[in-house]
């Protein structure tokens, strides 16, 4: 089972870019394409939030046409902090089956099971999970103790050293890590946010932190780091799943480059 997760995108209302610079909806296009470029195909897509850059209602509907028109697999999506819960809710509510006051839902139909959860807390960068998620997650968990699988959200549990974004990760005083060390069938935590690729463990749980599909936040692990965004390669997660190995994530590029050249001596 291949499962794509692109974050990020950052949409505008059409014709403006984000940041001023960022020409987020063309790359969103530019990513979608790759996608549905993938041999074998991605026999699901989601998106972990930052839909939006702003919001806008007008970027949730350019959004739900490029999906209608690139992604013939299913695709789920959850909120960022850049987004508006209700203005998501009428344009992509087809992506988000079983949505109630938050955003979260489960999708069961598949080799694994996705926990897809909404992190965000309005009007705030950073992320939170409150008593009715978190009795969300733990009843997701509980209901299904022997099938394998994975919970995407958008704010990273872990410190990644970009300190202006640790300040911005999801807030957690031990109930988050308690329920997600409870349940030994969770095989992943993919999450977006950060804009760049990483990994690392949550309470004994692989951590994937997907790049962006559109910009880049800058590479900076000094103290004090700027917070600036670049334009590196855009990309997206593909995880593989194996039933007898398990996840394999991989990172693919948007853009094509040089090759493929054969191996020769
Ligand atoms: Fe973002
Ligand atoms: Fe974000």
């Amino acid at each position: 089972m291949l499962i794509a997760q692109l974050t990020d995108l950052h949409m505008r209302e059409r014709g403006l870019p984000a940041n001023r610079v960022v020409e987020t909806n063309a790359l969103t296009e530019r990513a979608f394409a790759a996608v549905a470029a993938l041999r074998p195909a991605p026999d699901v897509v989601v998106i972990s939030g930052d839909l939006a850059d702003r919001g806008e209602a007008g970027a949730y509907e350019l959004l739900a046409h490029l999906i209608g028109h690139y992604l013939l697999m299913p695709c789920y999506v959850i909120p960022g902090n850049h987004d508006d819960r209700a203005k998501m809710r009428g344009p992509l509510g087809r992506y988000m089956p079983g949505a109630d006051e938050f955003l979260h839902f489960t999708v069961e139909d598949q080799p694994v099971r996705l926990i897809m959860l909404d992190s965000i807390v309005p009007g705030q960068p950073h992320g939170a999970l409150c008593a009715t998620r978190l009795e969300f997650l733990e009843a997701s968990l509980s209901a299904a103790p022997d099938r394998p699988t994975a919970l995407i959200l958008h704010h990273p549990p872990i410190n990644t050293g970009i300190i202006h974004m640790d300040e911005m990760k999801l807030l957690d005083d031990g109930a988050f890590a308690a329920i997600i060390a409870r349940h030994p069938q969770l095989r992943g935590i993919w999450c977006g946010h950060i804009h760049r690729t990483i990994s690392g463990m949550f309470a004994g749980v692989p951590v994937n932190i997907a790049p962006s599909a559109a910009h880049t936040v800058s590479f900076d692990l000094s103290e004090g780091g700027s917070a600036t965004l670049a334009l590196e390669p855009p990309g997206f997660l593909l995880h593989r799943w194996q039933a007898d190995s398990g996840f394999a994530t991989h990172t693919v590029f948007v853009e094509r480059y040089a090759g493929p050249y054969p191996f020769l001596g």
